[in-house]
C-alpha cells in the first residue's frame, strides 16, 4: 500500500521512535537518557546503567540495591546447564556457543517467557542478565576444558564475573581494581547504541512476540559479524598479520586504499558517527592506561597507533569521514587482560545485553509497534510455464 521505495541498509528508514539512547553523529556525542558517555563512564557501574537504560531513570539507592542483590541472586545456573555448555567442541566459536546457550535458558525457565506480563519480564531481564555473566565466564573455560566456578554472591558483578573467568579452582583470588575498573567502562561504553544491525535484529524478531530469550540470542548472532561486533576480534587478526609481516603500517594503509582484495582498516568507520567516535575517545585513553599498569608494553599497541595517525592525516580516510569505532582499541585491552580474541565479542554482548533488553521492552510497550516486516520490489522472471523434468 503506498509508494515502496529500496533503502538498502536502512540508511534513511527509522524503524520506531526510541527514548533509550542519543547519538548524534556529526558532533561525536553519546548519552544514555540523556546522560552522557563519559559521566556515566566515569561514575556510574555496569548494573546501573542497565537499570537506567531499562527504567529511564538512575534508581534511587533503595531501587539500586534490590536489583543488585536481585540480579546476583540468580547468576547460579542450573547443574543440567552447566553439563550443556560443557558439550559444544571446545574449539567452536564462543559466539555460536553464548547464543545457543541464551536461547537454551528459556527452556529453564518457562515461568518467564509471557511478553506482555510486566512481572515476567522483569524476571526474564534479571535472569537474562544474572546467567549472561555467568555463561560469559563459562565460555572463556570450557574453550580451554577448564572446570567451571561457582559464583561468589558477596562480589561485585564485574569482579565476580573475572573471578569465575580467570581464578584458579580452590584458590584465593584477588581482584585488581585497574582490571575490574577497566572492563565495568568498557561494559558501560557497550550498553546501547540504539537502533544498529544487532538491536534493530532484536526488535525484528520481538516484533512476532517471540520471548526475551529468543530475541536476545538472534541479536547476539547479528553481532557476531565482522561489520558489527566482530570487529574487535577482527581488529586483533589485523594488527596480528600485520606484525608478522614486519610492522609495515604504511604498505598497509597503501592496501586498504587501493581497496586491495577488499581489505578494510578494521575499527574504522562507522554508519552514524561522521567524527571521533566518543566511546573510542574513552576506551584509547583505558587502553594507555590499562597497558601501562599491567606492565604490557604491547608493539600491536603502537602499531594501532601508527595506523591511526596515518588515518586522521589522510585523504581517504578524511574525505569519507572515517574516525576509530569503539573496537578499534577493546581487544588490546581484553587481549592484556587475559582474555583470548575469539572472547572480545562475547565480552561486547555481555556489555550490549541492557540495551537489547530495554529496546525490546521499549517496542513491546509501544502501541505503534507493529510486527516488522519490509516491502520488496520484485525483480525476478514474469510470469512462465512449469515445464517438466524430462523437458528441461
Ligand atoms: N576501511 C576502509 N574503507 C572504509 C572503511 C574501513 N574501515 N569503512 C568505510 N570505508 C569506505 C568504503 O569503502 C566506502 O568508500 P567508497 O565510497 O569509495 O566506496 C566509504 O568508506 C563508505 O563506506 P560504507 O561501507 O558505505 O559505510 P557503511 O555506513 O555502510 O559501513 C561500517 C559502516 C562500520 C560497516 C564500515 O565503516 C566498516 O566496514 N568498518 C570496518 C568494520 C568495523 O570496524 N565495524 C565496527 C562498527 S562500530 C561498532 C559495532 O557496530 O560493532
Amino acid at each position: 500500500t503506498g509508494m515502496v521505495t529500496v533503502d538498502p541498509g536502512f540508511m534513511n528508514t527509522a524503524s520506531c521512535e526510541s527514548q533509550i539512547t542519543y547519538i548524534d553523529g556529526d558532533e561525536g556525542i553519546l548519552r544514555y537518557r540523556g546522560y552522557p558517555i563519559d559521566q556515566l563512564a566515569e561514575h556510574s557501574t555496569f548494573l546501573e546503567v542497565a537499570y537506567l537504560l531499562i527504567h529511564g531513570e538512575l534508581p534511587t539507592r533503595e531501587e539500586h540495591d534490590a536489583f543488585v542483590e536481585r540480579v546476583n541472586r540468580h547468576t547460579l545456573v542450573h547443574e543440567d546447564f552447566r553439563t550443556f555448555m560443557g558439550t559444544f567442541p571446545r574449539n567452536g566459536h564462543p559466539m555460536a556457543v553464548m547464543s545457543s546457550a541464551i536461547n537454551a535458558l528459556s527452556t529453564f525457565y518457562p515461568e518467564s517467557l509471557d511478553p506482555f506480563d510486566p512481572e515476567t519480564v522483569e524476571l526474564a531481564t534479571v535472569l537474562i542478565l544474572a546467567k549472561t555473566r555467568t555463561i560469559t565466564s563459562y565460555l572463556h573455560r570450557t574453550s580451554r576444558g577448564e572446570p567451571l566456578l561457582y559464583p561468589d554472591y558477596s562480589r561485585g558483578y564485574v569482579e565476580d564475573f573475572l573471578r569465575m573467568t580467570f581464578a584458579v579452582p580452590y584458590m584465593q583470588y584477588e581482584s585488581d581494581p585497574i582490571v575490574v575498573n577497566a572492563l565495568e567502562k568498557l561494559l558501560i561504553l557497550h550498553a546501547d547504541h540504539e537502533q544498529n544491525c544487532s538491536t534493530s535484529t532484536v526488535r525484528i524478531v520481538g516484533s512476532s512476540h517471540a520471548n526475551l530469550y529468543a530475541s536476545v540470542a538472534a541479536g547476539i548472532n547479528a553481532l557476531s559479524g565482522p561489520l558489527h561486533g566482530g570487529a574487535n576480534e577482527a581488529v586483533l587478526k589485523m594488527l596480528d598479520e600485520i606484525k608478522a609481516n614486519g610492522g609495515d603500517a604504511t604498505d598497509f594503509m597503501r592496501r586498504v586504499k587501493d581497496k586491495e582484495d577488499g581489505v578494510r582498516l578494521m575499527g574504522f568507520g562507522h554508519r552514524v558517527y561522521k567524527n571521533y567516535d566518543p566511546r573510542a575517545a574513552i576506551v584509547k585513553q583505558s587502553a594507555d592506561a590499562v597497558l601501562s599498569a599491567l606492565g604490557k608494553n604491547d608493539e600491536l599497541l603502537d602499531i594501532a597507533m601508527r595506523l591511526e595517525e596515518i588515518a586522521l592525516n589522510d585523504e581517504y580516510f578524511i574525505s569519507r569521514k572515517l574516525y576509530p569505532n569503539v573496537d578499534f582499541y577493546t581487544g588490546l585491552i581484553y587481549k592484556a587482560m587475559g582474555f583470548s580474541d575469539s572472547m572480545f565479542t562475547p565480552l561486547f554482548a555481555l556489555g550490549r545485553m541492557p540495551g537489547w533488553i530495554a529496546q525490546w521492552r521499549e517496542m513491546m510497550s509501544d502501541p505503534q509497534t507493529k510486527i516488522g516486516r519490509p516491502r520488496q520490489i520484485y525483480t525476478g522472471a514474469t510470469e512462465r510455464d512449469y515445464q517438466d523434468l524430462s523437458t528441461r
